[in-house]
């Protein structure tokens, strides 16, 4: 029996090792592995095997089994292998060829801009916010400490939609709302977004153009802190070196109020100016009507102008190359 097992062992293999196609495999697996196969033919023997000898037939019998498994395997493999190079070298698809180009979009220089920040005061804790571009009147400018008669409205003159809702005229009105929102907690928020003024339209103004709001009120907010943000955030754009100046200036939301300055070189080497950003500490009373007690908290508050950021980072000449979706404009901010 141990020979006979052999045998079929050596000859299996060698039908094996000639099947040419899958179909031929498929035939001697059957001839071979299946329940009426050989070797199962033989098996069923193994009855009949004086006992003592059992363990040894046994141990070849399920050696040959093995065997020819493996061989199966193998060559299934060889020629599952071979169909496939056949099917790639009969066909003709050259996948060396160059694909057809297209376009990619770029992001906006001014959506550049504000990301740069967005990373920045994401990474110091802030939470981003958004906020209504239509305002009503109480949030855009009451809640601001500006009311109804108050002069500095006319300097945010805007687009109104009825007497109380109109497009905002800046995003300090989501300091309202944040301040709502939260219900006395601390804040530390940044919000970027559209604004709009009426305003006539020339190299260096336009009706619409976007801003980003900070906000920051807790316990213990120092000028110290505020001015300190203020400095990583311009040395963040522009370099470490930079310098800021802070300028006195006024905001009825603010108290004391100041205009954010980034120094500058030019040509000659002769020191200049530019500002970038109104800023202040949150006035008592807009505290207050955001539910916060002035003696206890105190809190900073700014308004980048993101235009004036992307006009110095990129020395741009007209501010209306933003808006005009100008391709060769456009692509000079691919990849920043
Ligand atoms: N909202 C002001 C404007 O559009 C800018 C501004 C100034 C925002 C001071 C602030 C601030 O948050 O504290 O002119």
């Amino acid at each position: 029996m141990q020979s006979k097992l052999e045998e079929i062992k050596i000859k299996a293999l060698e039908n094996i090792g000639k099947a040419k196609s899958l179909e031929d495999l498929d035939e001697l697996r059957i001839k071979y592995l299946s329940k009426k196969g050989e070797l199962s033919l033989i098996m069923q023997g193994l009855r009949d095997v004086p006992l003592d000898l059992k363990p040894l037939i046994g141990k070849v019998a399920n050696e040959v089994k093995g065997a020819i498994e493996n061989a199966f395997l193998l060559k299934k493999e060889q020629l599952n292998d071979a169909v496939l190079f056949e099917m790639l070298a009969s066909d003709n698809l050259d996948i060396n060829l160059p694909g057809i180009k297209f376009n990619h979009g770029t992001i906006h220089p001014l959506n550049q801009v504000v990301e740069d920040i967005e990373d920045l005061f994401l990474g110091l804790g802030y939470q981003i916010k958004e906020g209504p571009e239509v305002e009503s009147d109480l949030y855009n400018f009451e809640m601001m400490n500006m009311d109804k008669d108050h002069p500095a409205r006319a300097m945010q003159d805007s687009f109104y939609i009825t007497n109380d809702l109109l497009l905002r005229t800046h995003t300090s009105p989501v300091q309202a709302r944040s301040m709502l929102e939260a219900k006395g907690k601390p804040i530390k928020i940044i919000c970027p977004g559209k604004t709009y003024r009426r305003d006539s339209d020339d190299a260096t103004h336009s009706h619409q153009f976007m801003q980003i709001e900070g906000l920051v009120v807790d316990k213990n907010i120092t000028f110290a802190v505020f001015k300190n943000t203020l400095l990583q955030l311009i040395r963040h754009l522009f370099g470490e070196e930079r310098e800021i100046r802070l300028r006195p200036s006024y905001f009825p939301f603010t108290e004391p109020s100041v205009e954010v300055d980034v120094v500058y070189y030019n040509k000659d080497g002769k020191k200049g100016y530019i500002e970038v950003c109104g800023a202040g500490m949150v006035h008592p009373n807009v505290l207050s009507m955001g539910g916060y007690d002035p003696k206890k908290f105190s809190g900073f508050a700014f308004g980048i102008g993101v235009e004036r950021i992307a006009i110095l980072k990129y020395g741009i000449e007209n501010i209306r190359n933003f808006y005009l979706n100008d391709l060769r404009f456009l692509k000079q901010f691919r990849g920043k």
